[in-house]
């Protein structure tokens, strides 16, 4: 299969077209990757289970983790899950549309395959005009986890996109680097209170201003083991080299940097600007962004691990962020890229 790109210039024309397109091919049962303000996603049609079983495949996701639904509007939350009013309605309004999944108790129109045999299903509206433009031409909920191979770094380009699922999706509607760079925050709202399942797009924070403590889960839980809730599997988003975490200071980084290099062939470093580094032919930077700026950090994180996996390396060195803010996300993110695959 050739996996058609279409790159969006910002012709309003001609990108209104492109997204038709890309939404016929969605209401045809297609597979379509598409720019959200978090990462790109790959797309079916949620209503339509054959469509949606190619996302498993394609991915090689195991069945038994769950799709996101994208919906355009608020109305297309209360249409395909059974959420109480007065629950969600104060997300709604201080987050939506924006990186903020809600796990619900789901409608009957929602097959078992979205939600993997679950009764509930994980919904968001997300912010990004083409992942909105695209829903709406399709008329149709869109079901699209990130558009990686199951365990890899999300991709936040088309090129990523392409790196993984060229030849096995029929297109991808490029518009450049996603802002946000690290996966939108979800909640569980079946428990009481909500639970928070990944750190994410929206801060923890900014959510218990809104309604109150989050419970929140301990451990990441082992790969292949049985989940209490899906996808947490302790190793995720890891790219083909050792991640090695260290502490935040230019001190440790510079350590730890001097120890890689003296244990693995080729090493990456994630540096943040101006801290220093060895002097290596070996060594290959990646300039991250200013320690603190998270915005910037979370936006780059997966385009530099990405990056410094093709270098090659065999090890990449990484500062790991406090549990605070966007920042969490990050962490969250780093943690699991560091566990060791299972033998
Ligand atoms: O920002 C995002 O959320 C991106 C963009 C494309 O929207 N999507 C994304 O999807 O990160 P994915 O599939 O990579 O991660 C979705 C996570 C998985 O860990 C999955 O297990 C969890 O959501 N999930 C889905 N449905 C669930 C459910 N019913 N209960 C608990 N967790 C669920
Ligand atoms: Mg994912």
């Amino acid at each position: 299969m050739l996996t058609q790109r279409l790159i969006l210039t910002g012709d309003e024309a001609q990108d209104k077209q492109l997204i038709q397109q890309a939404a016929a091919i969605i209401r045809a049962g297609g597979l379509v990757a598409f720019p959200t303000e978090t990462v790109y996603g790959l797309g079916a049609d949620a209503l339509n289970p054959e469509a949606v079983r190619r996302i498993f495949l394609v991915k090689g996701r195991p069945a038994w983790d769950p799709l996101i639904v994208h919906v355009d509007t608020p109305e297309g939350i209360f249409r395909y899950t059974h959420a109480e009013r007065a629950l969600v309605e104060p997300l709604i309004r201080a987050f939506m549309p924006g990186p903020l999944t809600l796990v619900l108790p789901k409608r009957e129109m929602i097959s078992d395959i979205v939600t993997a045999g679950r009764d509930t299903v994980a919904i968001r509206i997300p912010l990004h005009p083409v992942a909105r433009a695209l829903i709406r031409y399709s008329q149709t909920p869109i079901a699209a986890p990130s558009a990686n191979k199951f365990g890899r770094p999300s991709p936040t380009t088309a090129d990523h996109v392409l790196d993984d699922l060229n030849g096995e999706i029929e297109a991808v509607l490029d518009a450049g680097q996603t802002p946000m760079g690290v996966e939108s925050t979800i909640l569980d709202m079946t428990t009481q209170p909500p639970t928070l399942l990944r750190p994410g797009g929206v801060p923890k924070e900014a959510i218990e201003a809104v309604i109150g403590t989050l419970r929140s889960l301990g451990q990441p839980i082992a790969e292949g083991e049985a989940l209490p809730a899906p996808g947490l599997s302790a190793r995720h988003y890891a790219p083909s080299a050792r991640v090695l975490l260290c502490a935040p200071t230019p001190e440790a980084f510079y350590g730890t940097l001097v120890d890689a290099l003296s244990q693995y062939g080729f090493v990456g470093a994630m540096r943040p600007k101006g801290w220093r580094v060895p002097q290596s032919p070996r060594l290959q930077v990646f300039e991250w962004g200013a320690w603190g700026d998270w915005e910037t950090l979370a936006q780059r994180l997966f385009l530099g691990l990405r990056a410094l996996e093709q270098a090659p390396t065999h090890a990449i060195v990484c500062p790991l962020p406090p549990e605070e803010g966007l920042a969490r996300a990050v962490r969250d993110r780093l943690l699991r890229a560091s566990q060791p695959p299972k033998s």
